[in-house]
């Protein structure tokens, strides 16, 4: 038989690296010694290291001293995970409430949000709306599961300032086949979470005219604390029927490569809710099978270990402490040069992140001529800023 001269990948072009995880390739590979990293959305002490939580690492020795076994975990989730993250999520729920909610596992939060995509398609959602800007891998988790995502500027970058006018228009527009994409505390890139009335004027709407809110928390325990991170999601959950949650734990239990997180779903009863677990194993089952269980079996052992979960509040609390304390410091060292009070709206911001209002070419020569790394957005990861490098980073910014 002759052989072929065509083959299935023959014609395969190459892609871009992804724009924010290339950021970090691109700084490992920067010789200079004065580069700043505020790529992408790891948390960093202030001498610039990103190390494995206290809790983690105790959770995992005992876990380690204890397991007996590396059989597959049952689908909804290792043992204890789903019931123990419902409740830092819910708070304590009555029984009534709980039982028209249902929790799977996922790999990290990038995995629960394609679940609920996935759940969207099946269920033949028309459109996801997001408020612009949004986080950059939202739009292509969403379209991947094939749905039409449509963007509404809600914020003005120039001022930092949030403009929901049009943002709410847009939400007014959407019904019951459409899916409102929101953000938990700590907005990515922005840093600006939704004011208390923009937050009621969306549930007013949602209740009126029947869209789904899926919210995205990620970022757990960094605004405020983890009470009040949930409020917008506890108001939520009590006056809405049905609500989707995509939870992940790689920042606040500092779990990035575990890939661990969760996604929830409240429907108006057990059965709907009960049906839509059925399909999301489902999905997962045609996808990955099951996630991987090292991450949620610590973030299990952290959250039923009394002595564990106070170590893991503490110090979680200090590293949101941390990022707070850094919005402060770039705010008085921007004061300092000729950026003079440009930057001041950092400081009423909330969790890592907040967009510099830079242009794509600034981003550039900001990297090219000075080592700073940032997203192309403009967005900066404020933990990569230190006493250190602050004054080294807005003379730069005053410079461009
Ligand atoms: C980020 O936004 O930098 C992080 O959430 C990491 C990621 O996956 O993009």
């Amino acid at each position: 038989m002759e052989k072929s001269d065509a083959f299935m990948f023959d014609n395969l072009d190459t892609l871009p690296e992804d724009p924010l995880l290339g950021l970090t390739q691109a700084y490992r590979n920067d010789p200079r010694e004065e580069k700043i990293d505020l790529g992408v959305g790891v948390f960093k002490t202030p001498d610039g290291t990103t190390p494995i939580m206290r809790a983690v690492k105790e959770a995992e020795r005992r876990l380690t001293a204890t397991q007996q076994t590396k059989v597959y975990a049952p689908p909804v989730s290792v043992p204890g995970y789903i019931d123990h993250l419902s409740a830092l999520v819910f708070g304590d729920a009555p029984a009534s409430d709980a039982s028209c909610r249902i929790g799977v596992q996922a790999p990290g939060g990038c995995g629960a949000l394609r679940l609920g995509a996935e759940l969207l398609a099946r269920r033949g959602a028309q459109r996801v709306l997001v408020g612009a800007p949004t986080w950059a891998n939202h739009i292509p988790l969403m379209e991947a599961a094939g749905l039409r995502v449509e963007q509404e500027p809600f914020y003005n970058k120039a001022s930092g300032t949030q403009e929901t006018g049009d943002f709410l228009t847009a939400v007014e527009q959407l019904g019951p086949e459409d899916c409102l994409l929101l953000h938990g505390a700590c907005h990515n890139p922005t840093g600006a979470d939704l004011s208390s009335d923009d937050a009621n004027a969306i549930l007013d709407l949602a209740q009126r005219r029947g869209f789904l809110v899926f919210i995205d928390v990620a970022y757990h325990g960094f605004a405020q604390d983890l009470e009040a991170d949930m409020a917008m999601v506890r108001q939520f959950a009590a006056g809405l029927p049905e609500l989707m949650i995509s939870y992940s734990c790689s920042k606040n239990f500092g779990l990035y490569r575990e890939r661990t997180g969760a996604i929830f779903v409240q429907g108006q009863s057990e059965r709907v809710a009960m049906a839509a677990q059925s399909h999301l194993i489902n999905i997962a089952r045609g996808s990955y099978s099951m996630p991987p269980a090292h991450g949620a079996s610590i973030v299990a052992e952290i959250l039923q270990a009394d002595d564990l979960r106070k170590d893991w509040r503490d110090e979680l609390s200090t590293m949101a402490q941390t990022v707070r304390e850094k919005r402060v410091m770039l705010v008085a060292a921007a004061r300092e040069t000729a950026l003079g009070e440009a930057l001041d709206f950092v400081a009423q911001q909330n969790g890592m992140f907040s967009l510099i209002p830079v242009s794509k070419e600034q981003v550039s020569v900001l990297r090219e001529d000075f080592g700073i790394y940032m997203a192309g957005s403009g967005r900066i990861n404020l933990c990569g800023l230190t006493e250190a490098n602050v004054g080294q980073f807005v003379q730069a910014l005053a410079a461009v």
